[in-house]
């Protein structure tokens, strides 16, 4: 027998829309269950034996015998490894009832919070994690101290990071504040070497209080609180090599 699902959530697990999103394609009448239109949010259906259309046309649900992509918001104190030999939490703990066997895209360091996707298709870790395909990856960056421009330049031409010489970045202050004694900066890379921001603040000599990933590509985690999770849509799969 199949679950139940909430009609939102079986929308945006077939890569509709966001969630929020479905849930105003169903007010607004898109939606119709075994041929009668669906304007109430509550209601549930069961994916096997419900026809689900959206502007007349069915809905199907490739992701549950194909691949599913996720993002996370993921906390600090969680590792992005699959199993950890110390017994520390892994992200995988924080994404419930999901029964494809997804992992993690690339890494974030245990003390990183911010922007995490996890899925089972191996040619798109590849392909994301590929420098060739230059996806940005967006992070916000507190320091100890108060950053100059030369440090700034410095970050943007490329530092030393001990191993390698790290490539071109966008880098923005964001904030510098002085009875703190604290600097927020913005920093845009394509590569990921490992533990690469924090090491390129080493590099100008500052120590890293926090660090977040605010996006890869143009998928954000504005809308997700920290430890939340949703699918992505096919769109921002597909915009991500765009
Ligand atoms: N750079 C880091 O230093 N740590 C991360 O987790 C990601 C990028």
């Amino acid at each position: 027998m199949s679950e139940e699902i909430r009609l939102q959530k079986f929308l945006a697990n077939c890569g509709i829309a966001s969630r929020r999103k479905c849930e105003e394609l169903i007010v607004q009448g898109k939606i119709k269950v075994n041929g009668e239109t669906i304007t109430q949010l509550g209601i549930k259906i069961e994916p096997n034996l419900d026809k689900v259309c959206y502007n007349d046309k069915e809905v199907k649900n490739n992701n549950a015998s194909e691949y599913v992509y996720i993002i996370l918001n993921k906390p600090i104190g969680y590792v992005t490894t699959s199993k950890d030999q110390f017994g520390r939490a892994t992200v995988l703990e924080l994404i419930k009832g999901v029964s494809a066997r997804i992992v993690p895209v690339g890494r974030l360091d245990m003390y990183t919070s911010g922007a995490l996707i996890l899925t089972n298709d191996g040619d798109f870790i590849y392909k994301v994690t590929h420098p060739k395909h230059e996806i940005e990856k967006t992070y916000t960056v507190t320091l100890k101290g108060q950053v100059t421009l030369e440090d700034i330049e410095k970050l943007r031409n490329g530092v030393d990071i001990g191993d390698y010489i790290t490539k071109s970045a966008k880098v923005k202050i964001l904030k510098i504040d002085n009875q703190k004694n604290i600097s927020r900066l913005e920093i845009v890379i394509h590569e990921g070497k490992n533990r690469q921001v924090r090491r390129m603040c080493e590099s100008i000599g500052k120590k890293v209080i926090a660090l977040h990933r605010t996006k890869i590509g143009n998928i954000d985690v504005k809308d997700l609180k920290i430890g939340k999770w949703r699918y992505l849509t096919k769109k921002e799969v597909n915009n991500l090599f765009k």
